[in-house]
């Protein structure tokens, strides 16, 4: 064999998974290997088709766009085929992509217009006679995919062009990227997240996903943007620059980007450089800059190359994705008990930092993304700071793979999750260091124990220090020992010391929500406190018993036994109580109080209390607090400047109380 067939051997090999990764990014929406991957094939592909020097196929990835329509939607000829843009990786390419310029047009100070290069998918709109008669996928460059009911859904894009002055023309295609905002990109994983449907990897796969559905009215949900940039078919004589062109289309009703314009490279350098420093604020993902010739006439001097035009470049910006190695896979404990896996990774530099480490959320997206210890993985910094692996590369199959542990990592008590949910937990609530300083303030807030003086910077340093390492300690605690600290003069530690006392007799419904039961809030406590009437009775209560209790379903009853069962919850609870906290029964609690079962309305400002703090509160007493008055209301209680809320009980003849009244119902020692 010689050279020129090793040669032609490896071009065909290249192309072979060049089109496989098109197909993958195109048409499924699902590519394999990060984009910087993609363009180092591509560009090996091209220096090998050089190096061989025969005419190159016009299917080979180095001369056609994207990848064949998908038969899911009917396709569509563009009137002109959509082109792509060469691109630039150093300055030095920018250099002699203005050098050639100035030698094509023969102007030695041509003007360019800088845009952003907008992280999306590329579309075509037609419209005829002013109307958006149909929309189309890129596809191939010629033929795309008929999505003009999905583009009909967003906002940006006009229905019928804004022509005031002058008639619509007979054709024009319009073209630009459809894309989806960070915020919206957000929010669309966080619901797949809720519907336990996997998350999307990057703004631009999801703006592609979104559009390519069968069902506009989920394209709708979506919440899709769009940039017009350019113009096809009928497009000639709108203006005779792209900038001027880009201000017609604003006035026929599109949006645009900002633009800025320079005549020489360090102009145009200068201009990458504030955009890289701006992209991380911009409400959508860029990847880059895009340099175009501003006037058209010097434009169709410089004419085309096979897949792109000879008069603009991209200038994308350094690798955000990058290949890397799972070293191992941990277990990391959260403030709240869920135990997340995180990747710690071989050392590697992700846009100007180094990342070493990247959470995987939960189990399933472990699994999902197949990473493994050994796995080599794409890494990407999303939205340009967490860290997050995209997914594996290269899968052994046979590689084993991580299992969650039945254990937490930091306190050893066991694991639980709840059915329905991807996170696992840990059991040991009350003395899991990981969970301490979240427990402890949550313990001794206003609704719960109510100890004041224990605020959320005592707490950080008792536990530092290891003075703090479970709720029981709070009352074990030597508090004359905090004399020399700073701060904590005589009286500092008296008023604690009386906080303290004072927290002994809370009644068992403040109690239970002080424990942080997972699902026990202040309104199942106050039902869980009347139901049993002691902690002992709820303690010894079997999940069938919970679950005949009003407000507790399977889930919050699973929950509440787990806590209880938790070997490391009962010996904690044991000392409180030693330590001679005594939670009271119930007997002025929900179910004897006068409010209890009463729906309740608060309006207008209280002086002694917030608002918010009264409703959860009286939720505790047994009340329903809402928002709005009805003829189902019991009571309004009206602070000061009372408006609306406070007529309509009148007008409906419902009973009104004042903040005094309310503070007094409030009071523990009521009645
Ligand atoms: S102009 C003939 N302008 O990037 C010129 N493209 O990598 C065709 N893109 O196919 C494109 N922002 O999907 C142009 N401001 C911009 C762009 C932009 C994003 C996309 C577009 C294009 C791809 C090329």
């Amino acid at each position: 064999m010689n050279n020129d067939d090793t040669l032609k051997q490896r071009i065909d090999a290249l192309r072979l998974v060049l089109k496989e990764h098109n197909y993958r990014y195109y048409t499924l929406d699902a590519p394999v290997i990060s984009d910087a991957e993609y363009d180092r094939l591509l560009r090996q592909l091209e220096a090998l088709e050089t190096e061989l020097g025969e005419p190159v196929p016009s299917d080979s990835p180095t001369r056609s766009v994207g990848s064949a329509p998908s038969q899911t939607f009917a396709t569509r000829e563009h009137g002109e085929p959509l082109l792509s843009l060469a691109n630039a990786f150093d300055p030095e390419e920018i250099e002699a992509f203005v050098r050639r310029i100035r030698e094509g047009t023969g102007e030695a100070k041509p003007d360019f217009i800088i845009e952003p290069k907008i992280d999306g998918l590329a579309v075509n709109l037609r419209y005829e006679s002013g109307h958006l008669t149909i929309a189309a996928t890129r596809g191939d460059g010629k033929v795309g995919e008929d999505v003009t009911d999905n583009i009909r859904t967003i906002a940006d894009i006009p229905w019928h062009l804004n022509c005031v002055d002058t008639a619509p023309p007979e054709v024009l295609e319009v073209r630009g990227e459809v894309y989806m905002s960070k915020a919206a990109f957000t929010e669309l994983n966080r619901r797949q997240d809720a519907e336990g449907l996997p998350a999307f990897a990057n703004p631009r796969n999801a703006a592609a996903g979104s559009l390519r559905q069968l069902d506009a009215k989920v394209t709708a949900r979506r919440g899709l943007n769009f940039f017009a940039y350019g113009v096809g078919l009928g497009g000639r004589e709108l203006a005779s620059s792209q900038s001027a062109l880009l201000a017609r289309l604003h006035d026929f009703g599109f949006a645009v980007q900002e633009t800025s314009m320079a005549s020489d490279v360090d102009g145009l350098l200068a201009r990458y450089q504030t955009l890289q420093e701006k992209r991380i604020d911009m409400p959508y993902e860029i990847d880059g800059v895009v340099y175009k010739l501003d006037n058209f006439a010097l434009q169709h001097r410089m004419g085309a190359v096979a897949r792109s035009p000879r008069w603009a470049i991209a200038y994308k910006f350094p690798a955000e994705e990058v290949i890397t190695t799972v070293k191992q896979i941990i277990w990391q404990v959260g403030r709240t008990g869920v135990i997340t896996p995180v990747a710690e990774m071989q050392p590697v530099a992700v846009g100007g930092v180094i990342v070493s480490r990247a959470t995987l959320h939960n189990i399933d997206e472990l699994q999902r993304k197949q990473v493994y210890a050994g796995a080599r993985v794409i890494v990407r910094r999303a939205g340009d700071v967490i860290p997050e692996i995209v997914r594996a590369v290269d899968i052994d199959e046979k590689a084993q793979r991580p299992s969650p542990p039945q254990n937490c990592p930091v306190c050893g008590a066991s694991v639980f999750r709840v059915e329905g949910e991807v996170a696992i937990r840990c059991s040991g609530g009350l003395s899991c260091p990981a969970q301490l300083k979240e427990r402890l303030s949550h313990f001794v807030s206003r609704g719960a124990m109510d100890i004041e003086g224990m605020g959320d910077k005592l707490i950080t340093k008792l536990v530092d220090e290891g003075l703090l390492t479970d709720i029981a300690d709070l009352y074990e605690f030597d508090y004359e020992s905090l004399h020399d600290w700073p701060g904590m003069g005589e009286k500092k530690i008296a008023n604690l010391q009386k906080a303290i006392e004072q927290s002994y007799q809370r009644p068992l419904a403040r109690f239970l929500h002080a424990l942080g039961i997972r699902h026990v809030g202040t309104a199942t406590a106050a039902g869980l406190a009347s139901h049993f009437g002691s902690l002992d009775a709820l303690m010894q209560a079997s999940a069938e018993e919970l679950v005949n209790i009003p407000d507790v379903g399977p889930e919050v009853a699973a929950s509440i036994c787990s806590f209880f069962a938790e070997p490391h919850n009962r010996d904690v609870i044991a000392r409180l109580l030693a330590a001679g906290v005594q939670p009271s029964a119930p007997s002025s609690g929900p179910g004897n109080h006068p409010l209890a079962g009463k729906t309740v309305v608060l309006t207008g400002s209280f002086k002694s209390i917030q608002r918010r703090t009264a409703q959860e509160q009286l939720r505790a007493l047994g009340a329903r607090p809402t928002g709005s008055v009805s003829k189902n209301t019991d009571l309004v209680i009206a602070g000061e400047k009372a408006g609306s809320k406070l007529a309509k009980a009148r007008e409906l003849g419902i009973e009104v109380a004042n903040e005094q009244q309310l503070l007094a119902w409030l009071n523990p020692d009521y009645p």
